[in-house]
Protein backbone atom coordinates (compact mmCIF):
# COMPACT_ATOMS: atom_id res chain seq x y z
CA UNK A 1 0.00 0.00 0.00
CA UNK A 2 3.31 2.16 0.48
CA UNK A 3 5.74 1.61 -2.25
CA UNK A 4 9.37 2.72 -2.83
CA UNK A 5 8.94 3.58 -6.50
CA UNK A 6 12.23 5.08 -7.26
CA UNK A 7 15.20 5.40 -5.44
CA UNK A 8 18.69 6.41 -6.61
CA UNK A 9 21.61 6.28 -3.92
CA UNK A 10 25.15 7.28 -3.98
CA UNK A 11 27.52 4.78 -4.31
CA UNK A 12 28.44 5.33 -0.30
CA UNK A 13 25.12 5.14 0.49
CA UNK A 14 24.10 2.00 -1.82
CA UNK A 15 26.50 -0.35 0.15
CA UNK A 16 25.74 0.96 3.24
CA UNK A 17 22.06 0.20 2.21
CA UNK A 18 23.06 -3.49 1.36
CA UNK A 19 24.70 -3.76 4.46
CA UNK A 20 21.83 -2.67 6.95
CA UNK A 21 18.68 -3.90 4.50
CA UNK A 22 19.09 -7.77 6.20
CA UNK A 23 19.47 -6.39 9.99
CA UNK A 24 16.16 -3.76 9.12
CA UNK A 25 14.51 -7.16 7.96
CA UNK A 26 14.98 -8.94 10.70
CA UNK A 27 14.00 -6.05 13.06
CA UNK A 28 10.93 -6.28 11.69
CA UNK A 29 10.42 -9.54 11.97
CA UNK A 30 11.54 -8.99 16.07
CA UNK A 31 8.46 -6.82 15.98
CA UNK A 32 5.42 -9.49 14.48
CA UNK A 33 7.12 -12.49 16.56
CA UNK A 34 7.54 -10.20 19.80
CA UNK A 35 11.41 -11.07 20.53
CA UNK A 36 12.54 -7.74 20.35
CA UNK A 37 13.49 -5.55 23.65
CA UNK A 38 11.06 -3.40 24.01
CA UNK A 39 7.79 -5.23 24.44
CA UNK A 40 6.47 -3.04 27.10
CA UNK A 41 6.06 -0.63 24.79
CA UNK A 42 4.62 -1.89 21.50
CA UNK A 43 0.74 -1.74 22.03
CA UNK A 44 0.91 0.31 18.48
CA UNK A 45 2.27 -2.81 16.80
CA UNK A 46 -1.34 -4.29 14.65
CA UNK A 47 -3.41 -2.23 17.30
CA UNK A 48 -6.37 -1.70 15.19
CA UNK A 49 -6.73 -5.71 15.19
CA UNK A 50 -6.02 -6.19 18.79
CA UNK A 51 -8.07 -3.16 20.48
CA UNK A 52 -8.64 -0.65 17.77
CA UNK A 53 -11.78 -1.79 16.28
CA UNK A 54 -13.43 -2.37 19.67
CA UNK A 55 -12.88 0.69 20.85
CA UNK A 56 -13.64 2.58 17.79
CA UNK A 57 -17.15 1.01 18.14
CA UNK A 58 -17.37 1.64 22.41
CA UNK A 59 -16.37 5.75 21.35
CA UNK A 60 -18.82 5.76 18.41
CA UNK A 61 -20.95 4.84 20.57
CA UNK A 62 -20.12 7.33 23.35
CA UNK A 63 -20.09 10.19 20.85
CA UNK A 64 -23.63 9.51 19.68
CA UNK A 65 -25.29 9.53 23.26
CA UNK A 66 -23.53 13.02 23.57
CA UNK A 67 -26.75 14.29 25.26
CA UNK A 68 -26.06 18.40 24.16
CA UNK A 69 -25.88 19.96 21.20
CA UNK A 70 -22.32 20.93 20.10
CA UNK A 71 -20.83 22.64 16.38
CA UNK A 72 -17.23 22.64 17.35
CA UNK A 73 -14.79 20.49 19.00
CA UNK A 74 -11.83 21.91 20.92
CA UNK A 75 -8.59 19.68 21.30
CA UNK A 76 -6.18 20.71 24.49
CA UNK A 77 -2.60 18.38 23.88
CA UNK A 78 0.83 18.65 23.22
CA UNK A 79 2.93 16.80 21.04
CA UNK A 80 1.81 12.91 20.57
CA UNK A 81 -1.41 14.20 22.09
CA UNK A 82 -2.48 16.34 19.68
CA UNK A 83 -0.60 16.04 16.51
CA UNK A 84 -1.73 12.80 15.04
CA UNK A 85 -5.37 14.02 15.05
CA UNK A 86 -4.75 17.58 13.69
CA UNK A 87 -2.44 15.52 10.95
CA UNK A 88 -5.81 14.03 9.63
CA UNK A 89 -8.12 16.75 10.01
CA UNK A 90 -6.15 19.27 8.05
CA UNK A 91 -5.33 16.58 5.32
CA UNK A 92 -8.77 15.51 5.27
CA UNK A 93 -10.92 19.11 5.81
CA UNK A 94 -11.10 21.78 2.98
CA UNK A 95 -7.81 24.39 3.14
CA UNK A 96 -9.85 27.04 3.74
CA UNK A 97 -13.80 25.30 4.80
CA UNK A 98 -14.72 28.54 6.53
CA UNK A 99 -15.16 29.94 3.13
CA UNK A 100 -16.88 27.11 2.01
CA UNK A 101 -20.90 28.31 2.21
CA UNK A 102 -22.01 26.89 -1.08
CA UNK A 103 -20.48 23.30 -0.41
CA UNK A 104 -19.84 23.14 3.59
CA UNK A 105 -17.59 20.72 5.35
CA UNK A 106 -19.14 17.49 6.87
CA UNK A 107 -16.60 18.33 9.61
CA UNK A 108 -16.85 20.34 12.87
CA UNK A 109 -14.10 22.70 12.83
CA UNK A 110 -11.53 21.62 15.27
CA UNK A 111 -9.29 24.08 17.41
CA UNK A 112 -6.25 23.74 19.79
CA UNK A 113 -4.86 24.72 22.82
CA UNK A 114 -2.75 23.37 25.44
CA UNK A 115 0.41 23.09 23.28
CA UNK A 116 2.08 26.38 23.17
CA UNK A 117 1.49 29.01 26.05
CA UNK A 118 0.35 31.66 23.42
CA UNK A 119 -1.84 33.78 24.88
CA UNK A 120 -3.25 34.55 21.47
CA UNK A 121 -4.46 31.11 20.46
CA UNK A 122 -6.05 30.82 23.92
CA UNK A 123 -7.96 34.01 23.84
CA UNK A 124 -9.57 33.16 20.06
CA UNK A 125 -10.42 29.90 21.88
CA UNK A 126 -11.99 31.68 24.73
CA UNK A 127 -14.33 33.89 22.02
CA UNK A 128 -15.38 30.49 20.82
CA UNK A 129 -16.29 28.80 24.08
CA UNK A 130 -18.37 32.20 24.31
CA UNK A 131 -19.98 32.18 21.07
CA UNK A 132 -20.70 28.72 20.02
CA UNK A 133 -21.29 25.42 21.36
CA UNK A 134 -17.93 23.51 21.89
CA UNK A 135 -16.94 20.00 23.14
CA UNK A 136 -13.14 19.95 24.67
CA UNK A 137 -11.49 16.64 25.11
CA UNK A 138 -8.48 16.86 27.12
CA UNK A 139 -5.76 14.65 26.03
CA UNK A 140 -2.44 14.05 28.43
CA UNK A 141 -1.43 10.47 28.62
CA UNK A 142 1.01 11.88 31.76
CA UNK A 143 -2.04 14.49 32.96
CA UNK A 144 0.76 16.87 34.49
CA UNK A 145 2.15 18.28 31.32
CA UNK A 146 2.28 22.08 31.80
CA UNK A 147 1.31 23.50 28.42
CA UNK A 148 -1.64 21.66 28.50
CA UNK A 149 -2.55 21.52 31.90
CA UNK A 150 -2.81 24.90 32.61
CA UNK A 151 -4.75 25.83 29.16
CA UNK A 152 -7.14 23.33 30.34
CA UNK A 153 -7.53 25.30 33.46
CA UNK A 154 -8.48 28.13 31.63
CA UNK A 155 -10.96 26.59 29.19
CA UNK A 156 -12.45 24.30 32.23
CA UNK A 157 -13.21 27.66 34.33
CA UNK A 158 -14.86 29.41 30.78
CA UNK A 159 -17.17 26.19 29.85
CA UNK A 160 -18.22 26.05 33.09
CA UNK A 161 -18.53 30.01 33.31
CA UNK A 162 -20.63 29.66 30.05
CA UNK A 163 -23.00 26.35 30.67
CA UNK A 164 -22.75 25.70 34.33
CA UNK A 165 -20.78 23.06 35.76
CA UNK A 166 -23.50 20.58 35.00
CA UNK A 167 -23.70 21.02 31.70
CA UNK A 168 -19.58 21.01 31.72
CA UNK A 169 -20.12 17.41 32.74
CA UNK A 170 -21.34 16.48 29.07
CA UNK A 171 -18.75 18.89 27.36
CA UNK A 172 -15.69 17.67 28.87
CA UNK A 173 -13.99 14.60 27.87
CA UNK A 174 -10.57 13.41 29.50
CA UNK A 175 -7.95 11.14 27.42
CA UNK A 176 -5.17 9.94 29.93
CA UNK A 177 -3.68 7.02 32.05
CA UNK A 178 -6.49 4.53 33.19
CA UNK A 179 -5.71 4.87 36.97
CA UNK A 180 -3.30 7.57 37.56
CA UNK A 181 -2.37 11.23 37.03
CA UNK A 182 -3.51 14.61 37.85
CA UNK A 183 -6.05 14.98 35.11
CA UNK A 184 -7.24 11.12 35.87
CA UNK A 185 -7.98 13.23 39.08
CA UNK A 186 -10.13 15.66 38.30
CA UNK A 187 -12.17 14.10 35.54
CA UNK A 188 -13.11 11.49 39.12
CA UNK A 189 -13.45 14.90 40.76
CA UNK A 190 -15.43 16.36 38.35
CA UNK A 191 -17.06 13.50 37.35
CA UNK A 192 -15.85 14.08 33.32
CA UNK A 193 -16.39 11.26 30.61
CA UNK A 194 -12.64 9.43 30.41
CA UNK A 195 -11.16 7.21 27.52
CA UNK A 196 -7.58 5.67 29.09
CA UNK A 197 -4.26 5.47 27.08
CA UNK A 198 -3.06 1.99 26.40
CA UNK A 199 0.06 1.53 29.23
CA UNK A 200 2.62 0.35 26.59
CA UNK A 201 1.83 3.18 23.79
CA UNK A 202 3.62 6.31 23.87
CA UNK A 203 2.12 9.24 22.88
CA UNK A 204 3.43 10.02 19.55
CA UNK A 205 2.82 6.34 18.93
CA UNK A 206 -0.99 6.99 20.40
CA UNK A 207 -2.96 8.43 16.93
CA UNK A 208 -4.98 5.38 16.29
CA UNK A 209 -5.94 5.08 20.27
CA UNK A 210 -8.38 7.15 22.03
CA UNK A 211 -5.89 10.08 21.80
CA UNK A 212 -6.68 10.36 18.02
CA UNK A 213 -9.93 8.64 17.40
CA UNK A 214 -11.86 10.45 20.48
CA UNK A 215 -11.52 13.65 19.06
CA UNK A 216 -11.79 12.32 15.22
CA UNK A 217 -14.76 10.72 16.13
CA UNK A 218 -16.42 13.90 18.00
CA UNK A 219 -15.37 15.99 14.82
CA UNK A 220 -17.31 13.52 12.44
CA UNK A 221 -14.49 11.58 11.06
CA UNK A 222 -14.26 8.25 10.09
CA UNK A 223 -12.38 6.34 12.91
CA UNK A 224 -13.16 3.39 11.27
CA UNK A 225 -11.49 3.64 7.68
CA UNK A 226 -8.98 5.10 9.47
CA UNK A 227 -8.54 1.73 11.36
CA UNK A 228 -8.86 -0.37 8.00
CA UNK A 229 -5.87 1.23 6.24
CA UNK A 230 -3.99 1.08 9.30
CA UNK A 231 -4.85 -2.65 9.65
CA UNK A 232 -4.50 -3.22 5.91
CA UNK A 233 -0.92 -1.76 6.18
CA UNK A 234 0.22 -4.05 9.20
CA UNK A 235 -1.32 -7.03 7.54
CA UNK A 236 1.01 -5.73 4.68
CA UNK A 237 3.96 -5.42 6.54
CA UNK A 238 3.79 -8.94 8.30
CA UNK A 239 2.91 -10.08 4.47
CA UNK A 240 5.33 -8.26 2.44
CA UNK A 241 7.82 -5.99 4.83
CA UNK A 242 10.19 -4.72 1.95
CA UNK A 243 8.81 -1.05 1.86
CA UNK A 244 9.21 -0.27 5.52
CA UNK A 245 12.31 -2.37 5.93
CA UNK A 246 14.25 -0.43 3.24
CA UNK A 247 12.78 2.76 4.69
CA UNK A 248 14.56 2.30 7.55
CA UNK A 249 17.68 0.63 5.95
CA UNK A 250 18.00 3.72 4.01
CA UNK A 251 17.94 5.87 6.93
CA UNK A 252 20.67 3.70 8.97
CA UNK A 253 22.76 3.94 6.26
CA UNK A 254 22.45 7.70 5.74
CA UNK A 255 23.98 7.70 9.57
CA UNK A 256 26.24 5.24 8.89
CA UNK A 257 27.75 7.25 6.05
CA UNK A 258 27.64 10.64 7.87
CA UNK A 259 24.67 12.30 6.31
CA UNK A 260 22.70 14.47 9.26
CA UNK A 261 19.47 15.40 7.48
CA UNK A 262 16.51 13.39 6.31
CA UNK A 263 14.25 16.16 4.38
CA UNK A 264 10.88 15.08 3.88
CA UNK A 265 9.30 16.54 0.40
CA UNK A 266 5.73 16.99 -0.12
CA UNK A 267 3.32 18.54 -2.89
CA UNK A 268 -0.15 18.71 -1.49
CA UNK A 269 -0.35 21.23 0.97
CA UNK A 270 -2.53 19.71 3.23
CA UNK A 271 -0.16 17.20 4.12
CA UNK A 272 1.43 19.68 6.16
CA UNK A 273 0.59 19.19 9.43
CA UNK A 274 1.11 15.32 8.73
CA UNK A 275 4.70 15.79 7.95
CA UNK A 276 4.99 17.49 11.96
CA UNK A 277 3.50 14.32 12.89
CA UNK A 278 6.38 13.06 11.40
CA UNK A 279 8.73 14.94 12.42
CA UNK A 280 7.80 14.33 15.73
CA UNK A 281 7.76 10.65 15.71
CA UNK A 282 11.28 10.41 14.24
CA UNK A 283 12.59 13.13 16.15
CA UNK A 284 12.06 12.26 19.69
CA UNK A 285 12.48 8.41 19.04
CA UNK A 286 15.64 8.71 17.60
CA UNK A 287 17.42 12.02 18.78
CA UNK A 288 19.67 10.37 21.53
CA UNK A 289 22.97 9.24 22.31
CA UNK A 290 24.62 11.92 19.87
CA UNK A 291 22.88 10.11 17.36
CA UNK A 292 19.72 10.46 14.93
CA UNK A 293 18.93 12.34 11.41
CA UNK A 294 17.03 15.49 12.44
CA UNK A 295 14.12 15.36 10.16
CA UNK A 296 13.09 18.41 8.27
CA UNK A 297 9.84 18.85 5.92
CA UNK A 298 9.41 20.44 2.80
CA UNK A 299 6.54 21.40 0.80
CA UNK A 300 7.50 21.54 -3.02
CA UNK A 301 7.09 23.28 -4.91
CA UNK A 302 6.54 25.82 -2.62
CA UNK A 303 9.81 25.51 -0.75
CA UNK A 304 11.66 25.46 -3.82
CA UNK A 305 11.38 29.35 -3.83
CA UNK A 306 12.76 29.52 0.14
CA UNK A 307 15.32 26.38 0.62
CA UNK A 308 15.56 24.80 -2.78
CA UNK A 309 18.91 27.01 -3.46
CA UNK A 310 20.05 25.38 0.08
CA UNK A 311 19.23 21.87 -0.66
CA UNK A 312 20.83 22.17 -4.68
CA UNK A 313 23.47 23.39 -4.28
CA UNK A 314 24.22 23.97 -0.28
CA UNK A 315 25.83 21.35 2.49
CA UNK A 316 25.21 18.08 0.88
CA UNK A 317 24.73 16.10 4.60
CA UNK A 318 21.01 15.10 4.08
CA UNK A 319 19.05 12.60 2.07
CA UNK A 320 16.25 13.33 1.21
CA UNK A 321 12.90 11.08 0.81
CA UNK A 322 10.22 12.32 -1.54
CA UNK A 323 6.26 11.56 -0.10
CA UNK A 324 4.34 11.12 -3.14
CA UNK A 325 0.32 11.12 -2.38
CA UNK A 326 -1.50 9.78 -5.62
CA UNK A 327 -5.07 10.08 -6.92
CA UNK A 328 -6.51 12.62 -4.41
CA UNK A 329 -9.45 12.96 -6.72
CA UNK A 330 -9.42 16.88 -7.54
CA UNK A 331 -11.20 18.10 -10.64
CA UNK A 332 -8.77 18.83 -13.47
CA UNK A 333 -7.81 22.26 -13.86
CA UNK A 334 -6.29 23.08 -16.78
CA UNK A 335 -3.51 26.56 -17.06
CA UNK A 336 -5.61 29.37 -19.84
CA UNK A 337 -4.01 30.93 -22.32
CA UNK A 338 -1.93 34.07 -21.58
CA UNK A 339 -3.15 37.06 -23.39
CA UNK A 340 -1.03 39.54 -24.42
CA UNK A 341 2.10 38.10 -23.90
CA UNK A 342 4.21 35.71 -26.31
CA UNK A 343 6.46 34.93 -23.07
CA UNK A 344 7.70 31.63 -24.77
CA UNK A 345 8.43 29.50 -20.91
CA UNK A 346 4.38 31.18 -20.03
CA UNK A 347 3.20 29.78 -23.52
CA UNK A 348 4.38 26.15 -22.24
CA UNK A 349 2.32 26.07 -19.46
CA UNK A 350 -1.02 26.41 -21.25
CA UNK A 351 -2.85 23.96 -21.47
CA UNK A 352 -1.54 21.78 -19.23
CA UNK A 353 -3.10 20.25 -15.90
CA UNK A 354 -2.18 21.73 -12.80
CA UNK A 355 -1.69 18.10 -11.72
CA UNK A 356 0.26 16.99 -14.47
CA UNK A 357 2.67 20.75 -13.64
CA UNK A 358 2.82 19.17 -10.27
CA UNK A 359 4.30 15.86 -11.94
CA UNK A 360 7.14 17.42 -14.13
CA UNK A 361 7.87 19.70 -11.58
CA UNK A 362 8.39 17.08 -8.69
CA UNK A 363 10.47 14.80 -11.34
CA UNK A 364 12.42 17.51 -12.20
CA UNK A 365 13.03 18.41 -8.47
CA UNK A 366 14.06 14.61 -7.87
CA UNK A 367 16.37 14.73 -11.04
CA UNK A 368 18.16 17.50 -9.98
CA UNK A 369 18.45 16.68 -6.47
CA UNK A 370 19.44 12.94 -7.07
CA UNK A 371 21.95 14.52 -10.41
CA UNK A 372 24.12 16.42 -7.80
CA UNK A 373 24.69 13.56 -5.70
CA UNK A 374 21.92 13.72 -3.07
CA UNK A 375 20.24 9.93 -2.09
CA UNK A 376 16.75 10.01 -3.04
CA UNK A 377 14.01 7.98 -2.52
CA UNK A 378 10.25 8.08 -3.22
CA UNK A 379 7.35 6.66 -1.37
CA UNK A 380 4.31 6.88 -2.80
CA UNK A 381 0.72 6.58 -0.87
CA UNK A 382 -2.26 5.44 -3.30
CA UNK A 383 -4.69 7.18 -1.29
CA UNK A 384 -5.53 10.18 0.45
CA UNK A 385 -8.32 9.64 2.11
CA UNK A 386 -8.70 8.40 5.89
CA UNK A 387 -7.61 4.96 4.58
CA UNK A 388 -4.43 6.07 2.80
CA UNK A 389 -3.91 8.34 6.27
CA UNK A 390 -4.37 5.04 8.46
CA UNK A 391 -1.85 3.36 6.53
CA UNK A 392 0.62 6.10 6.68
CA UNK A 393 0.56 6.05 10.27
CA UNK A 394 0.91 2.24 10.43
CA UNK A 395 3.79 2.54 7.81
CA UNK A 396 6.09 5.08 9.76
CA UNK A 397 5.21 4.19 13.24
CA UNK A 398 7.18 0.56 12.25
CA UNK A 399 9.52 2.28 10.42
CA UNK A 400 10.74 4.29 12.95
CA UNK A 401 10.78 1.81 15.71
CA UNK A 402 12.90 -0.47 13.21
CA UNK A 403 15.07 2.73 12.53
CA UNK A 404 15.69 3.82 15.94
CA UNK A 405 16.43 -0.26 16.79
CA UNK A 406 19.42 -0.19 14.02
CA UNK A 407 20.52 3.00 15.78
CA UNK A 408 20.95 1.10 18.76
CA UNK A 409 18.84 4.00 20.92
CA UNK A 410 15.58 3.50 23.02
CA UNK A 411 12.63 4.31 20.09
CA UNK A 412 10.20 4.88 22.90
CA UNK A 413 11.27 7.18 25.29
CA UNK A 414 12.18 10.71 25.36
CA UNK A 415 14.63 12.12 28.10
CA UNK A 416 15.79 14.74 26.94
CA UNK A 417 12.45 16.40 27.01
CA UNK A 418 12.74 16.82 30.38
CA UNK A 419 15.96 18.63 30.42
CA UNK A 420 13.82 22.07 29.42
CA UNK A 421 10.81 20.93 32.02
CA UNK A 422 13.12 20.80 35.23
CA UNK A 423 14.72 23.71 34.61
CA UNK A 424 11.68 25.60 33.82
CA UNK A 425 10.10 24.32 36.97
CA UNK A 426 13.07 25.35 38.69
CA UNK A 427 12.14 29.29 37.21
CA UNK A 428 9.13 29.18 38.73
O1 LIG B 1 5.50 11.19 22.29
C1 LIG B 1 5.40 11.57 23.45
O2 LIG B 1 5.39 10.77 24.40
C2 LIG B 1 5.28 13.03 23.77
O3 LIG B 1 5.33 13.81 22.62
C3 LIG B 1 3.97 13.29 24.48
O4 LIG B 1 2.90 12.93 23.66
C4 LIG B 1 3.84 14.77 24.88
O5 LIG B 1 4.95 15.16 25.62
C5 LIG B 1 2.58 14.98 25.71
O6 LIG B 1 2.60 14.20 26.86
P1 LIG B 1 1.31 13.94 27.70
O7 LIG B 1 0.35 13.18 26.85
O8 LIG B 1 1.74 13.17 28.89
O9 LIG B 1 0.75 15.29 28.08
Amino acid sequence: MIDITHRQFSDRLETAFHAWQPKAHHVVQTLQEGTHAYLDYTGWWDYPRTQGFALAADIRAAVNRVPVYYDTVIVVGIGGSYLGTRAVVDAQNALYPEHRTHRPSPYKPVLYAGHNWSTAELLEVLDVIREKNPVVNVISKSGATSETAAAFQWIRQAMETRFGPEETKSRIWVTTDATKGPLKEQATHFGYPCFSVPDDIGGRFSVLTAVGLLPLCLAGYDIEALLRGAHDMFTEIKQRPTAVADYAAYRRAAWATDLRMEVMAYADPRFRTFIEWWKQLFGESEGKADKGLFPVGVQYPTDLHSVGQYLQEGCPSFIETFFRIEADGTQILKVPAFPATQHANLQRLCGRTFAELNDIAWRATYEAHSNRGISCLELALPRFDMTGLGAAFAFFETACAVSAILLDVHPFNQPGVEDYKQRMLAKL
